[in-house]
């Protein structure tokens, strides 16, 4: 926005930028977040011009990366900008949360007024509600420094250039995280079997497909085309109708599929591109050989439509259970992401160990995790019996992970949460109240689709006696 009319300005002069022309990549300052009225500080990570117009790509500080988005001058509040130096930080009024007073006149339009409550987040943007989730992030960020994750993946062979796009020429892929490029969304649209959706991070698909409006995908091997046409011409070859490898696990229409990252690399390769997309502080590329991939599928008369999945660790030395985990976002918030969890355990069960996710957890999560542990957890309290009369039921830490296979660092963490812990007369004591008890069953309710363990058909290899996962 152009600032036109001298008279108009705050008293705070020297952090107003005269015009938008002066902003440059690394400043900061309030911009209107996307479908809302709110003013958030953000920071300028891109500027470029389209059709003679200038945007920025902005990065709202408190929140979440999938709320990035490009914005137009009109966005920006240029009343209080922060200009970078060159240690990093920024020069000029800190604003934090902004709730900017009563706009100057533009171009003689008159005063603006720019209310400063909070408006729910459409859920276009993010499915579910991206403000409580922002809010979690910010919370989470302040307990604990992040650190990058590993996601098995790429390194795109020969034999997976799709439509002769160029394959990669680097071997196994670093991704920077402070790279301007990796730290944009890239994808604009994805098509995928029925649904279109919009990514959230970057993912390092061949850029001619990124200048596209839309990648399309096919549902059941995921190979990615740069128009309906090809994919369509792709459909009348493709004869998979589901995930390769075997399902190991069927209830009603769910099922899993356990997925040999060696043994069907193409699929797993272009399952990780597809979820980088929705997964962020992931840095790293890797080899897919060491990974397992459980595919959890829903079937209708069309296939087995993928509804989310996680990647496992052939060996872990940390007792990880899951590397990465995804519901597809049309899927979201309709428990399937505690469906991937519980499943993740219930392998665990079968190996006879505890196992823990890999660190750190996304926003999403860690909400995801610590209610499913939660829940977990209450419910063996719950079912508690006296051992003899006048004696109140006693259990183990032990017994807790054992009935569980969640690791007993979790399971601490959990009751710490869940503030149920008292030390009374010399020992721990577990006190549930009969409101946390009534929420609880409120919540077990809602969890209409269980893991079944009689329908799991599957043994654990030890991989440790394989020489190198190529067996
Ligand atoms: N806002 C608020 N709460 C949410 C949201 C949201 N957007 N999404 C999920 N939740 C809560 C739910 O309310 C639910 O808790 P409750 O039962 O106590 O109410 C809990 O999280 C789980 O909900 P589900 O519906 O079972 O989970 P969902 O299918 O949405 O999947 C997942 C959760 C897998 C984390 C999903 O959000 C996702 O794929 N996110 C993107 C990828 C990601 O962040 N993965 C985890 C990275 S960490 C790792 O990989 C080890
Ligand atoms: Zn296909």
């Amino acid at each position: 926005m152009k600032v036109t009319s001298k008279l108009d300005f705050d008293e705070d002069f020297s952090s107003i930028c005269e015009s938008t022309a002066a902003l440059t990549e690394g400043c900061r300052l309030p911009v209107r977040m996307h479908k809302t009225d709110d003013w958030p500080l953000a920071e300028i990570v891109s500027i470029k011009d389209s059709e003679g117009k200038r945007q920025f790509y902005v990065h709202y500080v408190d929140f979440n990366k999938r709320l990035d988005e490009w914005v137009e001058e009109e966005d920006l509040d240029t009343r209080k900008v922060q200009f970078p130096r060159r240690d990093g930080t920024t020069t000029g009024a800190s604003t934090g949360v902004t709730t900017p007073k009563k706009h100057h006149s533009l171009a003689g339009t008159g005063s603006v007024s720019r209310p400063a409550s909070p408006v729910p987040l459409n859920n276009e943007i993010v499915n579910g509600n991206a403000v409580l989730a922002a809010a979690l992030q910010k919370k989470i960020n302040r307990k604990r420094k992040l650190t990058p994750q590993a996601v098995p993946v790429v390194e795109i062979p020969e034999e997976n250039s799709q439509d002769g796009l160029t394959p990669r020429q680097s071997g196994s892929m670093v991704i920077h995280q402070d790279d301007v490029v990796t730290r944009m969304k890239n994808v604009e649209m994805i098509e995928l079997g029925r649904n279109r959706i919009k990514p959230w991070y970057f993912s390092p698909y061949p850029q001619e497909l990124c200048q596209t409006p839309c990648i399309y995908i096919c549902e059941f091997c995921l190979k990615y085309r740069k128009s309906r046409k090809c994919l369509e011409r792709h459909l009348i070859k493709c004869n998979l109708r589901h995930p390769p490898g075997n399902e190991i696990y069927r209830k009603h229409t769910i099922s899993f599929f356990e997925i040999d990252g060696r043994k069907n690399k193409v699929y797993a390769q272009n399952l990780c591109l597809l979820a980088k997309l929705f997964l962020d502080h992931k840095t790293l590329y890797y080899d897919t050989d060491p990974f397992l991939f459980y595919v959890m599928t829903e079937f209708d008369s069309r296939g087995f439509h993928i509804v989310g999945y996680f990647s496992k660790e052939k060996e872990s030395t940390e007792d990880y259970n899951v590397a990465c985990i995804l519901t597809m976002p049309p899927y979201q918030r309709k428990g399937y992401g505690k469906l991937l969890i519980e499943f993740s355990y219930e392998l665990s069960k079968f190996e006879g160990k505890t196992g823990s996710p890999e660190k750190p957890l996304s926003d999403l999560g860690l909400l995801s995790y610590r209610s499913y542990w939660a829940q977990t957890i209450l419910e063996i309290f719950i079912a508690q019996k006296p051992s003899g009369e006048s004696e109140k039921p006693h259990i183990t830490i032990n017994d807790i992970c054992e009935g569980t296979s969640i690791k007993k660092e979790d399971v601490i963490s959990t009751l710490q949460n869940l503030n149920l812990i008292n030390y009374y007369k010399g020992q721990y004591i577990v006190c549930i109240s009969r409101e946390i008890i009534d929420q609880h069953k409120k919540a077990m309710d809602n969890r209409k689709i269980r893991i079944d363990s009689k329908c799991l058909h599957w043994t654990p290899k030890d991989w440790s006696k394989r020489s190198k996962w190529y067996k």
